[in-house]
């Protein structure tokens, strides 16, 4: 059976390195993989990314650069330089942005892949009518995926109902995270549409993004290992 462990990424969506370095220390060896976002690299910066890859982490940066080419170029450069292994970009940044961005990785010595995010889940149909999006939230997602594809990016960030969709639309051959994870009967926080691991993995995801069911669990240890376990049973 495959190691459920390379599949799960804990997102520190915490407020600070000292309660980040707690938790990745007490949960040790049942996590091989940590997700750093906005919240967390603005107060710690890279020698926080540093220290988790000097101790063996990987690390998925999800800082979703949205600037022009040149400047997401020079930011992939610097994420790169950090040795992270996953990145964001929003693929609204449109197909030159986007370009820019999976050439800097490509060439950059570690290679992360980039991951284009591309409706966030907070907006609606309305939302996007309000900055002059015409069409339904399925479709503006279905095009903003093949353009960040057709540019060279690795990947997208996506929830696993749309995942179903986007693995028959454009196959395999591209890397799939998806947040909004629940284990079964846990509280769902305000993620509106949530997944079980095991259902998210059958539904195509390469990586799971899993924040407070593990964060805020009175066990994260015992959490982990579940969700795990859950992935495994996919396999
Ligand atoms: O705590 P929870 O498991 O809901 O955290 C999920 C993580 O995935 C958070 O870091 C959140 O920002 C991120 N995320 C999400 N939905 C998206 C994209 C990212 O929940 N569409």
């Amino acid at each position: 059976m495959q190691d459920g462990r390379q599949n799960l990424i804990v997102a520190l969506d915490l407020a600070n390195g000292e309660k980040a370095r707690a938790l990745v220390q007490q949960l040790g060896e049942n996590v091989v993989f940590y997700k750093v976002g906005k919240e967390l690299f603005t107060t710690e910066g890279p020698s926080f990314v540093r220290e988790l890859v000097a101790n063996g982490k990987k690390v998925f940066l999800d800082l979703k650069f949205h600037d022009i080419p040149n400047t997401v170029a020079a930011a992939i450069r610097s994420a790169a330089s950090l040795r992270v292994s996953l990145l964001t970009v929003h693929a609204a940044g449109g197909s030159k942005m986007l370009k820019a961005a999976a050439e800097a990785a490509a060439q950059s010595e570690s290679k992360p892949t980039v991951l284009a995010v591309t409706v966030l889940t907070s907006l609606d149909t309305e939302d996007l009518r309000e900055i002059g999006v015409a069409g339904e939230v399925e479709d503006q997602v279905t095009r903003l995926a093949a353009l960040a594809l057709q540019t060279g990016c690795g990947g997208i960030v996506a929830s696993a109902q749309e995942a179903v969709h986007l693995r028959q639309t454009f196959g395999r051959s591209f890397t799939l995270v998806t947040p909004g994870i629940r284990p079964a009967g846990g509280a769902v926080d305000d993620q509106a549409r949530v997944v079980t691991p095991e259902n998210a993995m059958r539904a195509g995801a390469n990586y799971l993004v899993v924040g407070r069911p593990i964060t805020s669990a009175s066990d994260p240890v015992e959490m982990a290992k579940m969700i795990v376990k859950q992935i495994e049973r996919a396999s």
